[in-house]
């Protein structure tokens, strides 16, 4: 296996992390990244075959467990209950309880709302330079999560402070700073839920905290430290990514000049699907392997972990004719950027509906929106992101 040495942290490479990719993949399936010290896959059929190998997961297995630090353990005790970080028995209990909210039929019933809410938006924006990132591709995402869980949307503010605190954790640029602050945040968060909680016993209505609390006052269902992360893991996954893939979409069809036609009902699912192959807000995650492996001519021992890059499958010549132009009308193959296997995006039903209404509704009340300012991507990675989105109307 070949080594590749790239900083996540450069910033040609944060601007732009696709010739990167490209160098990776020529070399091969799995590739060593030194700055990460790890096996990374970087093609598709790897990153792909790895997402659904169940003898690779994502929690941390018995012998590699350490206690983590004292000043984290506020944010360690949300991640030990998280639904994303668990596999089965626990993964499967979970995330059944979840998607009992996530019914196609309850995400449908979201439409209305969601359509209102992006005009109500837009009504609002001023006639100088804005940031369109903070005006319209946060909010949707967020107010949208607050009315699925039942948590009210004047939160909204506190709750991305929190989450952005949090999701640092998971970022290369992560200090001391950054720990002690998503420790506080997951700290004043769980506050915030466990009394909202509390308030919501006695006042049940028809929303996802209900659903869950119901599942907690069951008994064997859902512990109450399991009840809360899975509010955070909502909350936080339900707005992070999507408003990245709106801002990163919307920077792309700017640049490019597209026409409404992209938006067109007959183009809008296209659209919405290049988006997120093309320029998607994750680029990786990782798995531990379970047990020896051999795959890709390379011999994973128990304990190794691989990073699995989404960005670069997505890029894949050998899946995409011409990967590095962005195509609305190609023939859609399913991209990497939800991921895939047993931790398969819960939210993509929900992340796909509100980029479809929201970018219909910004281009058809806004044909002539543009750019004010040449956009630049946040020193984030593994989540790629533009700092700001300065647009005119
Ligand atoms: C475009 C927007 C989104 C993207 C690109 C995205 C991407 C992802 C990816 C890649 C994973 C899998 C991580 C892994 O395999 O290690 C994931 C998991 C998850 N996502 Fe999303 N997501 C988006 C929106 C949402 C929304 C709107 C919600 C909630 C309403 C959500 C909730 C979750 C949850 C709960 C999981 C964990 C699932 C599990 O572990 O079984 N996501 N997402």
């Amino acid at each position: 296996m070949k080594t590749v040495i790239q900083s996540p942290v450069d910033p040609g490479f944060m601007q732009n992390p696709y010739p990167f990719y490209d160098t990776a993949r020529a070399e091969g399936d799995l590739v060593y990244w030194e700055d990460y010290k790890k096996t990374a896959a970087v093609s598709h059929r790897a990153v792909q075959a790895l997402l659904k190998d169940r003898r690779f997961g994502r929690e941390v297995p018995n012998e590699l467990h350490r206690p983590g630090p004292d000043h984290l353990s506020p944010w360690l005790q949300v991640e030990a209950h998280s639904l994303l970080e668990a596999e089965p028995p626990r993964h499967t209990r979970l995330r059944a309880l979840v998607m009992r909210a996530f019914t196609s039929r309850a995400i449908a019933a979201l439409e209305p709302s969601i359509h209102d809410l992006s005009h109500a938006l837009i009504d609002d924006f001023p006639d100088t330079p804005f940031d369109l990132l903070d005006a319209f591709c946060t909010q949707i995402p967020v107010i949208t999560i607050c009315r699925l869980l039942g948590v009210p949307a004047e939160m909204s503010p506190n709750l991305l402070r929190w989450s952005h605190a949090m999701v640092a954790m998971y970022q290369a640029s992560r200090t001391r700073e950054t720990e002690d602050a998503a420790a506080m945040a997951a700290q004043d968060f769980t506050a915030f839920l466990g009394d909202y909680i509390e308030q919501r016993r006695t006042d049940p209505q028809d929303d996802l905290i209900t659903r869950l609390i119901a599942a907690e006052e069951d008994g064997e269902k859902l512990s109450r430290d399991e009840l809360v992360a899975t509010c955070v893991l909502l909350l936080n996954a339900g707005h992070e990514a999507t408003v990245h893939s709106l801002g990163n979409g919307v920077k792309t069809v700017l640049q490019l000049g597209l026409g409404p036609q992209v938006f067109a009902p007959d183009q809008i699912d296209g659209t919405v699907e290049e988006i997120l192959r093309y320029d998607p807000p994750l680029h990786m995650f990782t798995r531990y392997a379970y047990e020896d492996v051999e795959i890709f001519d390379h011999s994973f021992k128990r304990g190794d972990e691989v990073a699995l890059l989404l960005g670069a499958a997505n890029r894949d010549a050998a899946v995409w004719k011409d990967p590095h132009r962005f195509d609305p009308t190609r023939h859609i193959v399913t991209n990497t950027s939800f991921g895939g296997g047993l931790h398969f995006c819960v939210g993509a039903p929900l992340a796909r509906l509100e980029m479809r209404i929201a970018l219909i509704a910004l281009f058809r009340r806004w044909p002539t929106l543009h750019l004010s300012e040449a956009p630049e991507y946040s020193n984030t990675y593994h989540f790629h992101g533009l700092t700001r989105l300065m647009v005119q109307v």
